[in-house]
Order: C-alpha cells, then sequence, then structure tokens
C-alpha cells in the first residue's frame, strides 16, 4: 500500500481499460487483444495517481471506500483514461455556422478562403475581441470539452496573423488554463493563413523574424504549427518556420495533406515533428517516413465529415505500425469538441476498431503532445479518468452523437 491520502476509491466498475497491452500494436490485432482491461475492477487513487487497479475485491481489501475522501459506486459502468485531445483551435471569436450552410449549397472551403471568409473572418473577429472576451469563450469550451471526457487538450493561436494578436490569443489560453481543471497544452500557429493584402514570403519573414521570437519570450507556446498546403505555405516556407520555432524552443507541428499533396508529411519527417496532421493525402510511403522518425500522425475525422470530404487512410497507418492519434480538431470550420463523437468516425469511417479508436484518442494523442505517460492507468499515472455510463468502452463510439461520459476526475478529483 503507497503512503499519502486516499482520495478517491472508484470500485465496482463493469471494466477499467489501463491502456494498451504490453507490447500490443494496433496494427492486425484484434480488439480483445489490444487492450488491458480489469472485469468488475477498481482504482485507487493516492496523491492523484493511481494507486492500485484491479479486481475490485483486492483493491478493496488494499484501500477500503470507507477511507477515501471521495468513493465512487460505478456499478454498470466502465472507466478509460481520460480523453487528450491533441489538435484544436479552440480559442476564436465570431460565428460561421453561415459558412457551413454555404458549404451545403455546394462552396468549397478554398473558395471561402478566398473571398476573405474561412480563417480570415476569424481573424477579423478576433483582432476585434478583447482578451477577456476570448478567454471567456475558450472557457466555455473548455467546459464542454472535459464534460465530454477530455482531461488534456491542445489549443494553437492562429487567428491572430500579427505579433500583438498572435500574442493576445496565447494569453488568453494561459488566462484560461490558469482556473481551468482541463491541462491546456498551448502551441503558437502564426503560420495559420497568409493576411489579407500580405505577400506569403514577407508574411513568413514577420513569422520569423518578430512573432516567433515574441512567443518564445511571452513563455507560453511550447509548440509551433504550420499550414504546409497548395495556397497557403510552400514546403519550403513551412520548413523555415519550423526551424525557426525549433531554434526558440518551440517543438515542431504540421498541418499536412489535407487538401492536397505538396510533400508536408515528410517535411513533419525531416524536421522530426511532434506530429503530423490531417494526412488525407499522404502516401504510404509518407506514413513509413512518419514511422522511421518517430513522428505521431493525427487524423481528424471531423474535419473530412463537416466538409463532406474522404478521410485518411488510418488502415495504411496501422499497417505501417504508426500510432495512429485523433483529435476533434475543434475550430469554427469543425464544431465539434466531443472525442467522443471522432472515436465514432474513426470506426464507421475509417475502419477502425473501438480499442484501436480509444487508444488514439488517449495513449497515442498523449504521444502527439510529448507526454507520453498520460492517457494510461497505470499504478503511477496520473488519476485522469472518464467514466462511461455503460458497461464497456465499445459504447465510446457505439453510441454516436452521444455524451456516454457520466463522469471525470482530474488527478483524482472528481470534476464533472
Ligand atoms: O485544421 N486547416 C487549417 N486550419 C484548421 C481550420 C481553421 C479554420 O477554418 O478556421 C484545420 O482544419
Ligand atoms: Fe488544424
Amino acid at each position: 500500500m503507497s503512503a499519502g491520502n486516499l482520495q478517491t476509491v472508484v470500485h465496482g466498475a463493469a471494466e477499467v481499460v489501463v491502456g494498451k497491452r504490453d507490447g500490443a500494436w494496433p496494427g492486425g490485432d484484434p480488439a480483445d487483444e489490444l487492450l488491458e482491461v480489469h472485469e468488475d475492477a477498481a482504482i485507487a487513487v493516492v496523491d492523484g495517481e493511481v494507486a492500485a487497479v484491479g479486481p475490485t475485491e483486492d483493491v478493496l481489501r488494499e484501500y477500503p471506500a470507507e477511507n477515501a475522501d471521495e468513493a465512487y459506486d460505478a456499478s454498470g459502468q466502465s472507466v478509460v483514461p481520460g480523453f487528450v485531445d491533441p489538435h484544436t483551435h479552440a480559442v476564436f471569436a465570431g460565428d460561421r455556422s453561415d459558412e457551413f450552410e454555404a458549404k451545403l449549397r455546394g462552396k468549397s472551403y478554398q473558395d471561402i478562403l478566398a473571398e476573405g471568409g474561412g480563417i480570415l473572418r476569424t481573424v477579423r473577429a478576433v483582432r476585434e475581441a478583447s482578451e477577456n472576451a476570448l478567454a471567456a469563450n475558450l472557457r466555455e469550451h473548455l467546459d464542454a470539452m472535459l464534460a465530454y471526457g477530455t482531461t488534456t487538450v491542445e489549443v494553437k493561436s492562429g487567428y491572430g496573423l500579427d505579433t500583438e494578436t498572435e500574442l493576445k490569443l496565447l494569453r488568453a489560453v494561459d488566462d484560461a488554463a490558469s482556473d481551468h481543471p482541463i491541462d491546456v497544452v498551448p502551441t503558437f500557429m502564426g503560420a495559420h493563413a497568409i493576411p489579407e493584402g500580405e505577400d506569403a514570403d514577407e508574411y513568413v519573414d514577420a513569422v520569423v523574424d518578430e512573432q516567433i521570437p515574441a512567443a518564445a519570450e511571452q513563455g507560453v507556446a511550447e509548440f509551433c504549427d504550420v499550414f504546409c498546403e497548395e495556397g497557403v505555405f510552400s514546403v519550403e516556407q513551412s520548413r523555415r518556420v519550423l526551424e525557426a520555432g525549433e531554434e526558440a524552443g518551440l517543438t515542431p507541428k504540421v498541418h499536412a495533406e489535407e487538401l492536397a499533396h505538396i510533400g508536408g508529411t515528410k517535411l513533419a519527417a525531416e524536421v522530426g515533428a511532434a506530429s503530423a496532421d490531417h494526412l488525407l493525402h499522404s502516401t504510404r510511403e509518407d506514413v513509413d517516413a512518419l514511422v522511421d522518425a518517430n513522428v505521431v500522425p493525427v487524423v481528424l475525422p471531423g474535419t473530412a465529415f463537416g466538409l463532406g470530404a474522404d478521410y485518411a487512410d488510418a488502415e495504411t497507418m496501422l499497417d505501417a505500425g504508426a500510432p495512429v492519434a485523433v483529435a476533434t480538431d475543434f475550430n469554427p470550420n469543425c464544431h465539434s469538441r466531443s472525442m467522443g463523437f471522432a472515436q465514432s468516425l474513426c470506426c464507421v469511417e475509417m475502419g477502425m476498431t473501438p480499442a484501436q479508436a480509444l487508444v488514439a484518442a488517449t495513449e497515442h494523442a498523449a504521444m502527439a503532445l510529448d507526454r507520453p505517460a498520460r492517457g494510461r492507468l497505470d499504478e503511477g499515472s496520473r488519476a485522469d479518468m472518464a467514466v462511461v455510463d455503460a458497461p464497456s468502452h465499445v459504447h465510446v463510439p457505439y453510441q454516436f452523437g452521444e455524451n456516454t461520459v457520466d463522469a471525470v476526475f482530474k488527478a483524482g478529483d472528481r470534476v464533472v
């Protein structure tokens, strides 16, 4: 028994999912081989960490529920690691629901952007918004994400496109994160679009020479991301941004191959990015390069769903042995804050099993944020847990469009 304060005991769960089974790899394995699952199980939390996980009887013998600050009866329910959402643009202002309607009438995402809508429209709204208003908007989104079972989320700047506004966005992220139970991982993404009326190369100069040093000095951002895309930033421009970011201490991430294939995936491998995201047009060769360079592929099926586009080829990624992660990509173009729905799309649209989807939404997602110890519930892990109101984790993707999460614990504290 570990010394310290017995904070929480969750007992009687129909199942507790610890994470990937030792040595298991997602590609090819049947679902029941991939996960370490305990049935009729309990978890004891001491000082924020999992002190014991296993059969309820064994755990309660060592950690009696009546000695805990909080005892939670999870009968008929299942416990999974809190979801990690490794790709969002959750700090913004304004409303783009009318663009959803325009897209349904056949307008493309690129057409809208070329007319000054899309990202550029959100940029105008963000430049006018106060830092407090941005932080208040973000808090609402974080509340929703937490209720859906997300306990760690990445949030990118990128709706400022000038030094002052990019720093304002990052301060708003820091402010909202400071008093919210979710762990927020901030990313600088000044290279998210070319500002209206500006030249791409000149703008990249400004990102490299002004924005990145200022963001590094401000000290909020941990990663540096770039929209490497046809008509946005070329591979060479993206490389400049990522190398400057790295020099300033920001780990690279890449939006790659979302709308066209231009080489962003290989760039991610070359610069040793933490992740390469979207990958709708990546080839097997691209995926092999990611695997060789230990770059996590992040799929964003909500974006494809919202755009009515094709999905990334997750089966090829799994076949290549890649640790596929999934994120919501929550942003004004993809208004979903639910990692449960993202997992449904993984299964129904991308051929993944519920177990593969869960691993993608937890420990692989944590790897995409350079936090490999997160997203699991072994002894010694931080006790970030989602309690699913159903006897198996399969219900998370199975009950699509619903929130199956009934309670959330962050470092052992009940927060939902
Ligand atoms: O990841 N593709 C670029 N960035 C976002 C969309 C941002 C927006 O449309 O506001 C994405 O999908
Ligand atoms: Fe994105």
